[in-house]
């Protein structure tokens, strides 16, 4: 035997992988609440990314399971394409631009997609195939951190910039700014956006907003390859208007490739069923082929083929009229149970005098606070779990139970203040919200 395997300073891994935490910090944190709770505490978990009940049942849409007893075995056990079955990918893309702009037709024309492993699965096709090694994407400063983790696996980086302005304001400046630096530095960029209902911190940009974004966009584009890219997870969930961004889109596909992280985790409440596409909008037709190619390639790198009874469940429950109306209905019920708890955290918080930016709807928001690990650790130690990230602190309210909101916002406040926070006197924290509405 070689010697050198025996003895601890020698390990079989590779440099990069020596040192990966095995743990994931949030499921961690659900872990401790969970255990304290069935010891017999009263624990309020705002951890969770799922939509539940207010009893703690996990939320489902009954016509996605009658979608699924009516896929044929003989089709669902067999291997779907790689690309993914094409009649997935036209109701994927369709509903990605749909009724939602007045040039459907045109973008859906010049749009090519690939099924994958959920929106995660598109995160990678589109960071391996629009960055070189040692490239970073540039996206907000609060963000879904398994970003930086996908970035990281395939040797890729994260950057980011800070997202709102004195005002409480998307911070169009700044974007402006790093999106300049990272074309100057890497000769490209890859932009990734998760509006409306933003992960961690519930904001939806308004058309205004948008509208700033995909002029900076298409400027950018004219100076090197700027792939822009919109992770569409929560979008079902925002209130009318909030996905007024394909608007936007002829702007930015002027210059740019638009790219779109579609999920079916949050719009069918499937979240293990791993469905998802990347939809990629390019104004040119060799292009588009080249980036088909490129992104079907990657599907066979990494998983094959995704879960065909998956795709073909879901193909059923967007072309399918009956079922879309009926899964429609029931996701508008969700929907509707979720803005009442959003309704009662602004009053509550409102109320209080506590920072955040606008929330309209989406399964967080984030609060802000001088010391995130402080603020955890005496709301933990009231029976209060929230996640602590840099400068703020995600509230699920996908996974509270409307009840238990005030008792949320309470803790929340005194968990902000014991850090050195100060609540604003309700009014201006009003003042700052009406500003970011207008
Ligand atoms: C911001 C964001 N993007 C993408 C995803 C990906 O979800 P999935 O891979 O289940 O589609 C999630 C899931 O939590 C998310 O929060």
């Amino acid at each position: 035997m070689n010697d050198a395997l025996t003895t601890d300073r020698i390990s079989h891994l590779i440099d990069a992988a020596i040192d990966r935490p095995g743990d994931d910090p949030i499921f961690s944190l659900n872990n401790e609440a969970k255990a304290r709770a069935a010891a017999g505490e009263d624990i309020l978990n705002a951890t969770i990314g799922a939509l539940m009940e207010d009893d703690g049942r996990l939320c489902v849409m009954p016509a996605v399971f009658d979608a699924y007893s009516s896929v044929p075995p003989s089709k669902a056990a067999a291997y779907a394409p790689i690309a993914g079955d094409p009649p997935f990918l036209r109701a994927v893309i369709e509903d990605t631009f749909g009724s939602r702009t007045s040039d459907a037709g045109t973008f859906a024309s010049r749009s090519v997609a690939v099924a994958t492993a959920g929106g995660t699965g598109a995160l990678h096709h589109a960071i391996v195939n629009f960055l070189d090694p040692g490239q970073a994407l540039l996206t907000t400063e609060y963000y879904w951190t398994p970003y930086k983790i996908i970035a990281n696996h395939t040797r890729r980086a994260v950057e980011t910039f800070e997202m709102f302005d004195d005002a409480g304001r998307f911070n169009l400046k700044a974007f402006e700014e790093s999106l300049t630096w990272s074309i100057s530095r890497q000769g490209r960029a890859l932009v990734v956006f998760n509006f409306p209902c933003h992960n961690p911190t519930g904001y939806s940009l308004d058309d205004e907003e948008w509208a700033g974004v995909a002029n900076i966009v298409r400027e950018a584009g004219r100076r090197a390859p700027v792939a822009f890219l919109n992770d569409l997870a929560y979008a079902r969930y925002g209130v009318d208007g909030s996905e007024s961004w394909t608007e936007h889109l002829e702007t930015m596909a002027e210059t740019a490739v638009v790219l779109v992280a579609w999920s079916a985790s949050k719009t069918f409440a499937q979240y293990g069923a791993r469905i998802g596409a990347l939809v990629a909008l390019a104004a040119d037709a060799d292009e588009r082929e080249r980036i088909a190619n490129a992104i079907s390639f990657s599907c066979r790198g990494t998983w094959s083929n995704c879960n065909h009874l998956g795709i073909l469940a879901i193909t059923e429950l967007l072309i399918n009229a009956e079922l879309r109306s009926r899964v429609d209905a029931e996701r508008a019920g969700l929907i509707e149970a979720l803005g009442a708890r959003v309704e009662v955290f602004n009053r509550e918080a409102e109320s209080l005098g506590l920072d955040y930016p606008r929330y309209e709807g989406g399964f967080f928001v984030s609060l802000f606070t001088p010391d995130a690990e402080l603020t955890a650790a005496t709301m933990r130690a009231e029976g209060v779990y929230i996640v602590p990230m840099k400068g703020a602190v995600r509230v699920a309210l996908c996974s509270t139970p409307t009840p238990a909101i005030p008792r949320l916002v309470a803790a929340l406040k005194r968990g902000i203040e014991a850090a050195g926070g100060v609540a604003q006197a309700a009014s201006d924290a009003n003042d700052k919200r009406g500003n970011a509405t207008s």
